[in-house]
């Protein structure tokens, strides 16, 4: 049935009814702008278009599509049941008497399945330096390559909030550097002063070339709490989870790194296991053994495996495996730990073989193979 009574801002039905070939659009704005459900709207409306169209999730806070903390990808379902819903209830702007509240992750959760994802291993993007900002960027230009390798013509990029200092502005000018989308569409707050912050990222948008698209933020669109946006999390991880199965670990097989190189990035060998690193720097949460002073020189700090680290691993530990089908990317895991030792959820067929964990200092409460925490 198609979705004909979708409204969408003027402006970008506009620019992309005169777009015929392959199409990227990035949403960028504050938080509770209605990025997310704008972003499902487009992707919905476009493949309501004839449009094969897949959503690239980088909202690593409020993931819709992959668990929180992994930039997700999946492309809008041929029978998407959004479908059923009222045409009038899909409206952009003014609220409607009796208009259905939209909401962009339940819509999401009917229609896009996961297909692929990337590793950043926390919920929130700054705090880490350049190490979580590479990755998200990194992450939304993978997801987007590989949902246009599965034959998506359009591809929607959805973006964490933009937060108003210097850090999340840099943030949107490099995925937007790396996607290279066609057009940025850009969300403004409806309080009738000034967005400075806006301002100033579309300015430093449009100095690199790209294609802005200024529009109001919805008057629907509506703050959440971080109790929600907890809940969400929880929420997203167990829907992942269902999907997942346990597969048991030979820690004298399994290479594992930390996804962050800040306590030390290269490891001893097996063979240096009895050297003289100190106890505490092979301690909790995954991290590996920083090397002395002069390590970095060579052997036999350049070593690769590194049972230590793994048994040192906690339980409920987010990781990811490098993903056997999809070059680049990751699948999602929790990191388990029981009587019969340690173990990983994951959504992989039952005889992968798990050779390469990356660890990362995310933490979850987890209990009977669910999510307690996020
Ligand atoms: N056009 C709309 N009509 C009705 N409700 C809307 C609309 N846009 C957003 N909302 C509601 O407002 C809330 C925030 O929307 P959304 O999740 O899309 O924002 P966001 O900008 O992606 O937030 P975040 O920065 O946290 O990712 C949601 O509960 C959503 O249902
Ligand atoms: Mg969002």
């Amino acid at each position: 049935m198609p979705l004909m009574g979708i409204e969408i801002p003027e402006q970008i039905a506009g620019f992309l009814e005169n777009i015929t070939g392959r199409v990227r659009i990035m949403v960028v704005g504050r938080p509770d702008t209605g990025k997310s459900t704008l972003a499902f709207l487009l992707a919905s409306w476009l493949q309501d278009r004839g449009r094969t169209c897949a959503v690239v999730d980088c909202d690593i806070g409020q993931a819709d599509i992959g668990p929180p903390g992994f930039v997700s990808y999946g492309l809008i379902n041929q029978s998407a049941p959004v479908a059923n819903m009222r045409a009038d209830s899909m409206s952009w702007g003014g609220s409607r008497p009796g208009t259905e509240r939209i909401e962009g992750s339940s819509l999401a959760r009917r229609s896009i399945s996961r297909t692929g994802s990337y590793l950043v291993g926390d919920v929130s993007p700054y705090g880490r330096g350049d190490a979580r900002l590479l990755a998200m960027v990194a992450g939304a230009s993978a997801c987007v390559e590989a949902a246009e390798r599965d034959g998506a013509e359009a591809v929607v990029v959805d973006t964490t909030g933009l937060a108003l200092f210097s850090e999340g502005i840099r943030l949107k000018c490099a995925k937007a550097d790396a996607v290279r989308p066609d057009v940025v569409v850009l969300l403004s707050p409806v309080s009738g002063g000034r967005n400075s912050a806006e301002e100033v990222l579309g300015h430093l948008l449009e100095a690199q070339g790209h294609n802005v698209l200024r529009v109001p933020a919805s008057a629907e669109a509506r703050k959440r709490s971080p109790e929600e946006r907890r809940e969400n999390r929880i929420r997203q991880w167990n829907r992942y989870l269902e999907k997942s199965s346990l597969h048991r670990l030979d820690l004298g097989k399994v290479h594992v790194f930390r996804w962050w190189a800040d306590s030390g990035f290269l490891v001893r060998t097996e063979e240096s296991s009895q050297s003289s690193l100190p106890a505490q720097d092979t301690g909790a949460h995954g991290h590996l053994p920083v090397p002395p002073a002069g390590a970095n020189a060579g052997a036999p700090y350049v070593g690769l495996v590194l049972p230590a680290a793994a048994r040192s691993v906690s339980h409920g530990t987010v990781v990811a495996i490098p993903d056997p089908h999809l070059r680049g990317l990751h699948i999602p895991g929790i990191w388990v730990t029981d009587e019969l030792g340690p173990g990983i959820l994951a959504a992989l067929p039952p005889q992968h073989k798990i050779e390469t964990v990356w660890v990362t200092s995310y933490q979850t409460l987890i209990s009977r193979g669910r999510v307690m925490s996020g």
